[in-house]
């Protein structure tokens, strides 16, 4: 084991990133890449838990992914991409893991639960199993620390479990890995509801300015404010929850926010100052990402490097799981 921590993390690659993604998550990562060893998994193999009918969109997903974290900082000098479904040692201490897992455990999962009652569907074997995978994901490199945003504790939780009882079995092997919550406040979608691919109110990193503006302008904001001269709420309002965020300009937010209190600025004119400061914010993100497309040769190097110096680590706690559990 490395000196420093070693952290490994990771996204299911469904496609461009948007600022959810960012604020307290990717701009998080790119920051621990300096005290910590950093490992950032594309779960492609996650993906199929709920979508294994469009195999021809995996690849162009794939590449979406990694130039947004690229664009938003992580660095591959420093850190290892790792492309999950090209280490089969991930599927194959996934299935060993599944022993160790009873199916009631992973029934009580609230990951899982929401997911079958949102979903509607009669869920796989693989859905069920999805914690298994991820356990394997991280205890594969022995990684300590893992980031993820409050949905992913309870996979976290199971991983320990798995680490726990496999090394009470076997002997010690596997650290308790810690999952590691930023601290960013969540950050709301335009319509108020949390920001998802799928729910169509997300605000794209790759989004260009005038995209931007459009979907500014069409901000949920006050419901009970009708006319610019009422007195408008600030507090749990997105708009100004985003302008908290992104306006680097602090005296512009607090006058917009003391006139609004006051109705005396309109929502369009806030909502003007807010695709003005988002635009400058991501202006830098949308030339790295430009940058990028233009080399999509680079891109997959990237991957297949970082995945290159990964597959060693994986292949050697292997040698030992098997070796331990009797198989070698
Ligand atoms: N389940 C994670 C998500 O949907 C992605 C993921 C897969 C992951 N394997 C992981 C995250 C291992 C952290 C560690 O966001």
């Amino acid at each position: 084991m490395s000196e420093k921590g070693r952290i490994l993390t990771g996204h299911r690659p469904t496609g461009r990133r948007h600022l959810g993604h960012l604020v307290g998550t990717l701009d998080n990562w790119a920051r621990l890449q300096d005290a910590y060893e950093c490992l950032f998994l594309v779960a492609d193999l996650h993906v199929l838990t709920t979508d294994y009918t469009h195999p021809e969109s995996i690849r162009s997903n794939i590449a979406e992914v990694l130039m947004d974290w690229l664009a938003a900082g992580l660095d591959p000098e420093r850190s290892r991409f790792v492309l999950q479904s090209a280490v089969k040692e991930h599927a194959e201490l996934a299935l060993l893991f599944s022993m160790l897992v009873t199916v009631s455990r992973l029934g009580r999962n609230p990951t899982y639960k929401e997911q079958v009652k949102e979903l509607g569907l009669n869920p796989s074997l693989g859905l069920l199993a999805y914690p298994v995978l991820q356990a394997a994901d991280i205890l594969i490199y022995k990684a300590d620390t893992v980031p993820v945003g409050e949905d992913q504790m309870p996979h976290i939780e199971i991983t320990r479990e798995v680490a726990r009882r496999f090394n009470s079995i076997y002997g010690e092997t596997f650290p308790e890995p810690q999952g590691l919550l930023s601290q960013a406040p969540r950050l709301p979608g335009i319509d108020n509801r949390t920001m998802h691919t799928s729910y169509g109110n997300a605000i794209y990193l790759s989004d260009d300015p005038q995209t931007v503006e459009e979907k500014v302008m069409q901000m949920y904001t006050d419901p009970t404010r009708i006319h610019a001269t009422d007195p408008g709420h600030v507090e749990g309002n997105p708009v100004f929850a985003y302008h908290d965020i992104f306006n680097e300009d602090r005296e512009e937010v607090e006058e917009l926010k003391a006139r609004y209190r006051a109705g005396r600025v309109g929502d369009v004119e806030v909502k003007r100052r807010l695709a003005k400061a988002l635009n400058r914010y991501l202006t830098p993100l949308r030339e790295k990402r430009r940058e990028f497309a233009a080399r999509p040769d680079y891109v997959w190097d990237v991957l297949y490097g970082g995945t290159a110096r990964a597959r060693p680590l994986a292949q050697a706690t292997m040698t030992e799981v098997r070796e331990k559990m009797g198989l070698s």
